[in-house]
């Protein structure tokens, strides 16, 4: 029999890469969207046409929604992965941050107990909510299924409310609920506030601004005028007039793996027969600077600290210092494991955005 998936939250970058595997594996897919003023399709605009898609409007905040939905299209399986994700912002909006990412995933908890209780449903818990917690064992730092949440913001917090409330029903009322419990994921399609995006967006704009300088240097046809210009440039790229990449706290050390790889891991563990919760993750740390180190190596360059500004801005009241996940129950239940590592997707990254950079140029 065809199945039947509801995600929350395809527009977003996970959205999007799970409503394709779906689409795969011959799935109707049902993703829910927000109403918004201008468009949020951009991610799934590829998949737009297929027959076995179908876009419907609703909000996580509003419980008549989600219930119209379960009622009407009766899903074997809810994929819960809509949230105000930005940890930053959420210091800012903390109520709204508990209601959406918190209170909605109590929404769809009680729609699915009163109303649908067969569905299989999949909660996207957050490392975020370890906070500053770890475990130590034999000289190694990690966190895994068994370590102790220590949530270091508002984010956080609902996340871990959305976390227990699943774990809950789970034991509760034998719902077939099951969180992921992901590490830091990225991908091409990265929204643009998260540090890796505004990284590698950056660079790639930097190095088609780099790119144009050099064109109008092979442009140049005596010696006097290419020595006059190069002097120029360097003076240029010494204090460009490119503004500076500002960041805020580049000591955090991330998981950081590619979000193709952990979108399959939220399907696999919903085809188990026992419901269960797992930490997702590829077992390596970088910190920001490494991954601006490794993103301005993709275009040459070595003295990366002098195009970037530390900005007070982009700190936190409280910082979430290290994570680095043990996804050795997925790899052992579900047989999971990441195929791309963290050089790749710095790759991947760096060069679609030159790519997009370039595409953009020409349109303008
Ligand atoms: P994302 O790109 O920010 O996508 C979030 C999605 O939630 C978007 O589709 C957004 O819709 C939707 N949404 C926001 N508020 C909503 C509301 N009130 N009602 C319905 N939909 C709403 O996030 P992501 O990176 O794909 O992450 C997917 C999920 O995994 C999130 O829950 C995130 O917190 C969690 N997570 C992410 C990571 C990671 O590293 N990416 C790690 C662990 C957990 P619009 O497009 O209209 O804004
Ligand atoms: N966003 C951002 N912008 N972060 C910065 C910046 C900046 O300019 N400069 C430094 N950082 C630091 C943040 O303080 C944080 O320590 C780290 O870079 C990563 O920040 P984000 O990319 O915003 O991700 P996050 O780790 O806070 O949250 C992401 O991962 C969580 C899983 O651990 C989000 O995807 C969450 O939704 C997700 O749950």
């Amino acid at each position: 029999m065809k199945k039947k998936a509801v995600i929350f939250g395809i527009t977003g970058q996970d959205g999007s890469y799970l409503a394709e595997l779906l689409l795969e594996k011959n799935y109707d897919v049902v993703g829910v969207t927000r109403r918004v003023s201008t468009g949020n399709t951009g991610r799934i605009s590829h998949i737009m046409d297929c027959p076995y898609l179908r876009l419907v409007e609703g909000d996580l905040t509003d419980y008549s929604s989600i219930l119209r939905i379960i009622e009407e299209y009766q899903p074997q399986e809810v994929y819960n992965l809509a949230a105000m994700s930005h940890v930053g912002t959420s210091f800012d909006q903390p109520l709204l941050s508990f209601d959406v990412t918190g209170k909605g995933c109590l929404n769809i908890l009680e729609v699915l107990r009163e109303h649908s209780p067969y569905t299989r449903f999949y909660q996207a818990s957050s490392s975020e909510m370890f906070g500053d917690a770890f475990t130590e064992q034999g000289g190694d730092k990690f966190q895994d299924e068994n370590t102790l949440f220590r949530p270091q913001s508002p984010y956080a917090i609902a996340k871990l409310a959305a976390h227990h409330a699943t774990r809950l029903y789970r034991n509760s009322y034998s719902l077939h609920a099951s969180c992921g419990i992901l590490f830091n994921h990225e991908s091409e399609r990265r929204g643009g506030r998260f540090v890796t995006k505004k990284i590698t967006k950056w660079v790639a704009q930097f190095a088609n601004w780099i790119e144009s300088k050099e064109r109008t240097v092979n442009d140049l046809h005596t010696e006097d005028d290419e020595i006059f210009f190069n002097n120029q440039f360097l003076d240029e790229i010494a204090t460009p007039s490119f503004s500076k990449l500002r960041l805020g706290n580049l000591d955090a050390q991330r998981d950081w793996g590619h979000a193709e790889d952990y979108v399959r891991a939220m399907w696999m563990l919903l085809q188990e027969d026992k419901p269960d919760d797992y930490v997702i993750a590829t077992g390596k740390t970088h910190s920001v600077r490494d991954f601006l180190k490794a993103a301005f190596n993709k275009i040459g360059i070595e003295n990366y600290m002098d195009f970037v500004v530390q900005d007070p801005r982009f700190m936190r009241p409280s910082e979430v210092p290290y994570l680095k996940g043990s996804a050795y129950k997925a790899k052992v239940v579900l047989g999971w494991e990441p195929k791309v590592d963290f050089e790749e997707l710095v790759s991947r990254m760096v060069e679609y955005d030159i790519q997009q950079a370039k595409e953009k140029e020409m349109i303008g």
